[in-house]
């Protein structure tokens, strides 16, 4: 029987077990093996592999294993997760290859360091790799989503919401940093939908001191005396250099003169991490799962399976919404994506 071999790596992205599920029904009805490697890449090359599936009777159809059909819900991911730096070298991918050599193919589940090293890996190998957009930064190219992107959104608008029913208890403006890395997507996007009164992210490029003024004047324009807002909603990207204690307490300084007016600061951090998967990841998770076994078993290799919202044009696929990408043109649009160079940096805002 063929064997296809899965694993999740870098930062864990809730919807990942999801895709684990989906991915090892979708084997099993192709009567595939699927196994599990702990850990990531850290865990292929020392080779621990982990069955994701149990023959059901002599000869028939692989059933999947009830730890794996129930975590389908949960956030995390069962198989572990690591970011590796010795794979980064080229023994350690050898080491790697040589525990592919007689599987038909990996399924590598994970963000932008780990599809550079599904990329790198692929080059080397001849076992087929196929990358499937994990990761809650949403900085992943050729992909208008990843899977955990929807999760940690909807995370980061409940705690503002939260976050709003104290500040206007107290008149307080509130900066709201959330993760994101390099990437100010999700202090944008939650910007939106949480009806923040500001979005500060690495790419507008603004420097500390007009920062600070922008933010001063704002706490004055809507909650100085007379005026009848009482909350200031700020969302603040990490990639934002300046530390949100420090930010906080410069504004602070600022408001001194402003009666009852203050301002407090709040990093979601890995909060937004974890969690059960919302619908549109769990359901982005399955159809992402499901392209990335046909291409593996295809014998496709050197790519990733992207998410598309809209469809330009005819129908190319089975799915019109995922498309095969070879992971060079991921790459590249990723870095055009992080440093504003691409039109798709436009798309995004
Ligand atoms: O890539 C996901 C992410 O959560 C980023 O948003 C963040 O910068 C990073 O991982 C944090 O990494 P770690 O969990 O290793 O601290």
């Amino acid at each position: 029987a063929r064997t296809l071999a899965v694993m999740t790596s870098g930062g864990d992205s809730p919807g990942m077990n999801t895709a684990l599920r989906a991915l090892v029904r979708v084997a099993a009805v192709r009567g595939v093996r699927v196994l599990g490697v702990e850990f990531g890449y850290e865990g292929l090359m020392e080779g621990r592999f982990r069955e994701l599936t149990r023959p059901d009777g002599e000869g028939g159809p692989l059933v999947p294993e009830p730890e794996l059909d129930a975590s389908g819900q949960l956030g995390g991911t069962i198989l572990g997760s690591a970011r590796s730096q010795r794979f980064m070298t080229p023994e350690g991918r050898a080491d790697a290859a040589r525990r592919l050599e007689d599987l038909s193919g990996l399924v590598v589940i994970g963000g932008n360091g780990s599809l550079t090293g599904a990329h790198l890996l692929a080059r080397e190998c001849k076992t087929p790799i196929v990358g499937i957009p994990a990761s809650i930064d949403n900085d992943i190219g050729c992909s208008a989503s990843a899977i955990g992107v929807d999760t940690a959104l909807n995370t980061i608008v409940e705690a503002c919401d939260r976050i709003s029913d104290t500040a206007r208890a107290h008149r307080r403006a509130f900066i709201v940093e959330v993760m994101g890395r390099h990437c100010g997507y999700l202090a944008m996007a939650a910007a939106v939908s949480a009806g923040a009164d500001a979005v500060l992210f690495r790419e507008q490029g603004r420097g500390e001191a007009d920062i600070l003024q922008a933010l001063e004047d704002l706490v004055r324009r809507n909650l100085a005396e007379g005026r009848t807002k009482r909350r200031v909603l700020v969302l603040k990207a990490e990639g934002v250099e300046l530390p949100t204690p420090l930010l906080v307490s410069r504004l602070q300084e600022r408001l001194k003169d402003l009666k009852g007016v203050e301002a407090r600061g709040m990093v979601l951090g890995h909060l937004v991490r974890g969690g059960s998967p919302t619908h549109h990841d769990r359901m982005i998770a399955g159809r992402l799962a499901f392209a990335a076994v046909e291409a593996a078993l295809e014998g496709a290799t050197d790519l990733m399976v992207g998410w598309q919202s809209t469809v330009p044009g005819g129908q190319t696929t089975p799915d019109p919404y995922v498309k095969r990408y070879p992971l060079e043109q991921v790459l590249a649009e990723t870095a055009a994506l992080l440093d504003g160079s691409s039109p798709v940096t436009q798309r995004r805002v």
